[in-house]
């Protein structure tokens, strides 16, 4: 793709989930500004996020995030080239929120409006990580709704190698630590249980899992450890709870990072990328740099504060976007099942 001489700064809004976000971003490279406001304290009485709340609270911080991201980059909406904004997957009221919000601002300020998958914001936060980034690289996404091999054959071009069939990745963790009694959101208090546990205490197999495709079933080793847990309660046995999570994060890292290496020698890629808030996870951070580094191939990660939801990602995929000639109209729709891939 071939890159504007001229810098483009773009404003960036998501809200498609339970994060309320805004940042400033340059040539979809530098962050200017990022301001994240997470509602997590507002769903963690439900052990879940409750989509209603997540609506509500997007509509009262929105105004607030933005002024703070364009406060903090010392500029005004007149100020940038566009305005990109999350239009899909999601949860549709939340959603229609930051779109609803940036088509206002792209109508008052005359500025134009780039809708932005938000799979391709994930896979968009290694650009920001490292500058020198460019595709085709294979990334493996793992967050809270999806889990994806992806190849990213160019910024704007991407082919799903494979995906899950039931759960994602990041719904596995939050399903498993309720079970253990962990609060919300469960992947990172797995995480934390885990490092006092042994992850070689329980075996988890998948025929499925085993298969050559790469496509991931985590249902099933959900259940796996929700039966393990069950069953002990029932013939009155304890069970140690940090070697479980330990178990369960080690087989759903390795089932993860295996995947992603072998489509990386596939499809002759010299590097494999990991996006999503799932990529927080220190295991699974170390499991696809380590199966990268045995097949000579380049990992490459995100900082934690990439890898959680957030708006400067989705300025870095907006701006390939826009650069592409691909904006949007006002008439530009949420799509709370977009797929990846255009
Ligand atoms: O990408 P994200 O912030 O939101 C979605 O787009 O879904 O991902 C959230 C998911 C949640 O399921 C959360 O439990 C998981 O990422 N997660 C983690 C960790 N940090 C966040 N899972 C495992 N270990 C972590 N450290
Ligand atoms: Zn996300």
């Amino acid at each position: 793709m071939l890159l504007p001489e001229e810098d483009v700064t773009l404003l960036s809004i998501e809200t498609s989930c339970d994060e309320t976000a805004a940042a400033i971003v340059k040539n979809g490279r530098e962050i200017i500004s990022s301001v994240v406001f997470t509602q997590i304290p507002l769903h963690k009485v439900y052990g879940g996020v409750v989509p209603e709340i997540a609506s509500r609270s997007h509509v009262e911080k929105i105004g607030p995030v933005v002024k703070e991201a364009l406060n903090r980059a010392g500029m005004t909406v007149r100020d940038v080239d566009g305005i990109a904004v999350t239009a899909g997957p999601g949860l549709v009221g939340a959603l229609l929120v930051g779109l609803s919000y940036a088509k206002g601002l792209a109508f008052a300020a005359s500025k134009p409006l780039i809708p932005v998958h938000h799979i391709e914001g994930h896979i968009a936060a290694n650009y920001i990580a490292h500058q020198e980034l460019k595709p085709p690289f294979i990334c493996l996404v793992a967050s809270g709704g999806h889990s994806h091999v992806v190849l990213v054959d160019d910024y704007c071009k991407f082919t799903v190698l494979g995906k899950t069939r039931d759960d994602a990745a990041g719904e596995a963790f939050d399903k498993v630590a309720r079970v253990l009694g962990l609060p919300y959101p469960g992947g990172p208090a797995l995480e934390a249980l885990a490092k006092e546990g042994d992850p070689s205490a329980f075996a988890f197999h998948s025929a499925f899992n085993a298969g050559e495709h790469y496509d991931f079933s985590f249902s099933g080793l959900k259940t796996a450890a929700i039966n393990i847990l069950h069953n002990a309660e029932q013939k009155r046995e304890t069970v140690n709870k940090a070697d479980l999570a330990a178990s369960f994060q080690h087989a759903v890292c390795e089932l993860l990072s295996t995947k992603a290496v072998r489509a990386a020698k596939q499809y002759g890629c010299n590097m494999v990328a990991l996006a999503g808030g799932v990529a927080a996870n220190g295991t699974l951070r170390a499991a696809l740099e380590n199966s990268a580094k045995e097949e000579g191939i380049e990992f490459l990660c995100p900082p934690i504060s990439l890898c959680t939801d957030n708006a400067a990602m989705i300025g870095s995929a907006g701006y390939y976007r826009m650069v592409a000639g691909q904006i949007g109209t006002l008439a530009q729709n949420a799509y709370p099942s977009m797929q990846l891939g255009g």
